[in-house]
Order: C-alpha cells, then sequence, then structure tokens
C-alpha cells in the first residue's frame, strides 16, 4: 500500500494532515525519514510518527528445506505429511512455499511469508536457474543435450520448453538446469526418451544452494545474502 494510502486509513489523519506530515519530514518507515507519498508500505514495514509506532512491521521469514522423499509440498493435505509439518515455528499458517516439488522429488525447497519475494523466485520472465540431479532407468542418450537445449514441444501446454542444459555424469545419471518449472517438467523431458526418472534432487535455485550440512527433513533461515539473491 501506499504511505499516504496507510496514513490517511488512520482514523485520526485526513489528506490535508498526511500531505504535512510527510512534508514535514515527521514520518519513518523501517528507520528512515520518508516524504515520499508513493512509499511503498508492507506489512513487515514499521512505520513511526515521531515517537509513536504506527505499524510495527512484522517479521518476514525465509526458509530453505532439505525435502525429504515422500512429503508433500503443501501446506496442507489430507493423506501425507507436509513440508510445514516438518518446520518447528510459530505461525506456520502464514507460510507457504516458493515453488514445489513432487512427492518423490528431493532437495532445496524455499519457504517464506512474503508473497512478494516468493513471485520474484517463481516468476517465469525471472528465467531462474533450477539444477536437478537425475536418475534414470535407462542410460542417458547423448541426443538428450541437444533436444533439450533446443526445447522440447509439450503438447498439454502447447508450448516449447525454454532451452536447458544437460551434462551426463554417469550412464544413468546427469545434471539438468531448467529455467522454468512445467508441470513434471523433469519426469516428461525425459519421457520423450521413453526414460524414466527413478530419482530426482534439486540442488539449487537461483543463486540459492541447498546446504549440504542439512539432511533431509532439516531447514534453516536464509541469510540476508541469500534472500537477496532475489
Ligand atoms: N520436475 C519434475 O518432474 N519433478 C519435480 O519435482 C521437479 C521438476
Amino acid at each position: 500500500m501506499r504511505l499516504d494510502r496507510f496514513l490517511s486509513n488512520l482514523p485520526r489523519f485526513n489528506r490535508q494532515d498526511v500531505r504535512q506530515l510527510l512534508a514535514s519530514g515527521r514520518v519513518r518507515v523501517d528507520g528512515q525519514v520518508n516524504r515520499d507519498s508513493h512509499a511503498e508500505v508492507r506489512v513487515f514495514s514499521r512505520v513511526e510518527l515521531d515517537d509513536q509506532v504506527l505499524q510495527a512491521g512484522k517479521a518476514a521469514r525465509y526458509f530453505m528445506l532439505h525435502k525429504p522423499l515422500g512429503v508433500v509440498s503443501a501446506t496442507e493435505h489430507p493423506e501425507h505429511r507436509t513440508v510445514l509439518d516438518l518446520l518447528d515455528e510459530t505461525d506456520k499458517h502464514e507460510l507457504h512455499l516458493a515453488g514445489r516439488l513432487d512427492l518423490n522429488t528431493s532437495g532445496l525447497l524455499l519457504i517464506t511469508n512474503d508473497g512478494q519475494w516468493s513471485r520474484r523466485v517463481t516468476a517465469p520472465q525471472g528465467k531462474q536457474p533450477k539444477v536437478y540431479r537425475v536418475e534414470t532407468e535407462q542410460p542417458i542418450d547423448p541426443a538428450c543435450i541437444e533436444v533439450f537445449a533446443q526445447g522440447l514441444y509439450f503438447r498439454f501446454e502447447d508450448l516449447l520448453t525454454q532451452p536447458a542444459e544437460l551434462q551426463i555424469l554417469a550412464p544413468r545419471q546427469a545434471r539438468l538446469t531448467l529455467y522454468e518449472g512445467r508441470y513434471h517438467q523433469v519426469k516428461r523431458m525425459f519421457g520423450h526418451f521413453q526414460n524414466k526418472v527413478v530419482g530426482l534432487h534439486r540442488l539449487s535455485m537461483g543463486a540459492i544452494t541447498l546446504d549440504e550440512r542439512l539432511c533431509p527433513g532439516q531447514y534453516r533461515a536464509l541469510t540476508a545474502a541469500e534472500i537477496a539473491c532475489f
């Protein structure tokens, strides 16, 4: 919400008051005097007028979880344990996932209460690389490298996938970098070559890499530098 709207929503100020308060430099947002009526006030912003706190600002929370197999990437599920069940945090209902992994995929999952941040993480225009370690049932056909780089046609969505980078590490093991996140994308890409994915693990999203110290099911808060990656 704009700062002037935030202030004029308070019963004691009319629009004229708000203009004066801002012009006189009495309003601070996150500790800084702010005279800009268009400045953005978020639920996480601390807003002060002189020595009064108008809004304390909610704490923004950001976590990385090493998602184990068999846990669903959702905040609620009738049958399965969800990734939120793995977090020992208060007010868990305020958290949501910045991207998902299939039930039988493990690896990096980002969880937050900051909707703007998670939209940046998942925005298709952002083209943030997501890196997966893939294990397949059959040896990987080297032709996959070129086909994945050119893009594959997905009939259901009627689209061509973004160029993806495949690095074959062993006959049945590869590292795949995607710049989007379509439904079951990795499995469908290998499915095109009649090769079943039997193991899938996400190593990184953008510049955030799964912390190797986290065992499956463990999580930690992101550092300020990690948060700033998006
Ligand atoms: N691609 C898949 O097929 N599954 C995932 O969980 C992630 C990417």
